[in-house]
């Protein structure tokens, strides 16, 4: 993108631009080649990874050579993918938005997310890199950074965080920092199709680091650890991605796939550790860039600064707050009529099941189905505007988005305006959602509306059932909501009952 060349910082992986055929952006097609030339070198998945990197003509930058130079030298000059699948490549690894908000170098994956491809491609290399390493040293701590040599920095990166999200975390606060981009981080985006997806919108002003640049971090992150300290080498990278992607998991770790990238990236990430990177990282490129008017009068205090503040930001937006679908991802039917905004924060969340559909969904594809036939319902049944819930769990380790953070629901009679109605999908009167769900709402979900001032701090919770005549969100859901931070009793008269439940 336009401002890493004001910076003159490039990308770590750069190559030539090119226009991608028609092969759709989807994961599918990254794998689909991968195979290709899985099939025809006959090597192991290194040797893969190396051929990749020369033809793919990246990693000529200082940089990146320094963290991700050949792992193996064996290669041959035999071209064994198309012309096509070259330029494919070669435009996936070159991450940039242009002038009309389109994100290039992201492909959209079975999850329903969108990943970036370069960091992606950087943590699998940096993992195979690692794992090459005879002896596994730690990278050397440096307590101050401003008097250390340039090598003492290269030193004390550690590739995996380095290649993947400290290097871009910290130039994405320092563009932000110098108001070259009106936000820090994010946003995410729109796909043209999701069965044959070509263009990915953003819905906004776009950060050095998009959300799908951010997804293809934590993912490269993620398995460039599990191939570092994998006991026995993974046969090809193609099975790797399709396992994580659009399978059951990794070997070995089921739980280790692309939906739960968040509970995964938090459990194997040090936050002390990546704010070192950032800020070092930080030093190296200024180091590197003394001329640069991005460092003009720039202290070390300050490098300092912007490093803790990226990395709790990060933290928060990304590890913390529930990963949502947003609404162009399911395909959401417009909303009728006109929208009225809530007053925030709002100080209630009101529990729901949908009882119907009565099983979760564990797919994007059905639970973006779920979410449409839910709409379709409220819509031209019920006569609402819209999805009357605020936002749904789906059983796949997300949240949908149904009218947001911003805008009244029905899903509460009586209270609509007053608090955020969340739904899990399925019928919970006998069994419990997923740990990982319930979790994904009684911890993340409400921390990161507290501390987005959604939500008032002393937030209380309700069960639907506490509000009016109904069984919802079902015996065994309320019962485990009983247990919750905010949950109170609550006295109502129900049809000229007077109940304390
Ligand atoms: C630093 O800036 C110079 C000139 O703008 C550029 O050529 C170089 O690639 C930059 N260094 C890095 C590490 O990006
Ligand atoms: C791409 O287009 C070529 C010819 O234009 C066609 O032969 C090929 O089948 C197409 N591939 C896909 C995946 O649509
Ligand atoms: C890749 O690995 C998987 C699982 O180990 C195997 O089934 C598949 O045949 C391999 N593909 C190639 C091209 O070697
Ligand atoms: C919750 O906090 C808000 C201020 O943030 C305050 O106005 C309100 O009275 C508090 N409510 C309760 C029930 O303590």
């Amino acid at each position: 993108m336009f401002l890493m060349w004001l910076l003159g910082l490039g990308p770590l992986l750069f190559c030539i631009s090119a226009s991608a055929d028609n092969l759709t952006f989807h994961i599918g097609s990254v794998t689909g080649i991968l195979e290709d030339l899985e099939y025809h070198l006959k090597g192991p998945p290194d040797l893969t990874m190396t051929e990749l990197f020369q033809e793919l003509e990246c990693c000529q930058s200082e940089l990146c050579q320094l963290f991700l130079g050949p792992v193996t030298s064996v290669s041959s000059d035999l071209p064994y993918l198309s012309e096509q699948q070259i330029i494919f490549l070669k435009h996936l690894v070159n991450h940039k938005v242009d002038g009309s908000l389109v994100e290039h170098g992201v492909v959209l994956t079975p999850d329903g997310t969108t990943v970036s491809f370069s960091p992606l491609l950087a943590g699998i290399a940096a993992g195979f890199k690692r794992r090459h390493e005879t002896t596994l040293l730690d990278t050397p701590l440096i307590t101050d950074p401003s008097n250390s040599s340039n090598v003492e920095l290269h030193l004390a990166l550690d590739p995996l965080y380095a290649t993947t999200i400290a290097m871009d975390l910290g130039k994405a606060f320092l563009l932000f920092h110098t108001k070259q981009t009106q936000v820090a981080l994010g946003p995410n985006g729109c796909w043209d199709s999701i069965s044959a997806p070509q263009k990915f919108t953003l819905m906004g002003p776009p950060s050095h680091i998009p959300d799908a640049f951010i997804n293809g971090a934590m993912d490269g992150f993620i398995l460039g650890t599990y191939l570092a300290a994998k006991a026995d080498p993974i046969s090809n990278i193609s099975s790797l991605l399709n396992d994580y992607y659009g399978g059951e998991g990794l070997e070995g770790e089921s739980q280790i796939r692309s939906n739960f990238r968040q509970q995964n990236f938090e459990a194997l990430v040090s936050k002390e550790k990546l704010r070192k990177q950032v800020e070092i990282s930080l030093h190296l490129l200024w180091r590197l860039n003394e001329t640069s008017p991005f460092f003009e009068g720039i202290t070390s205090e300050e490098l300092m600064f912007l490093a803790n503040q990226a990395v709790e930001e990060f933290m928060a937006l990304f590890v913390e707050c529930p990963a949502i679908i947003p609404r162009c991802m399911w395909g959401a039917r417009p909303y009728r009529g006109t929208p009225t905004q809530l007053k925030l924060p709002l100080a209630f969340v009101y529990i729901h099941h949908t009882h119907t559909p009565a099983k979760p969904c564990r797919t994007f594809a059905s639970c973006a189905a779920d979410m449409r036939s839910m709409q379709r319902f409220h819509q031209d049944v019920r006569g609402w505007d819209d999805i009357g819930y605020s936002f749904v769990v789906g059983g796949d380790g997300y949240m949908y988005q149904g009218r947001g953070w911003h805008w009244v629901g029905a899903h509460t009679k009586g209270y609509n305006s007053k608090g955020y109605g969340i739904s899990f999908i399925g019928d919970y009167m006998k069994v419990l959602p997923d740990a990982v769900d319930l979790e994904l709402v009684k911890n993340n979900f409400m921390q990161c509306a507290v501390r987005g001032a959604k939500l008032q701090a002393n937030y209380t919770v309700y069960g639907h059932r506490q509000m009016g005549h109904t069984l919802c969100p079902g015996d065994r859901l309320f019962q485990e909501i009983e247990t919750w931070k905010g949950f109170k009793r609550r006295c109502f008269m129900d049809n000229g009952v007077h109940r304390c439940i």
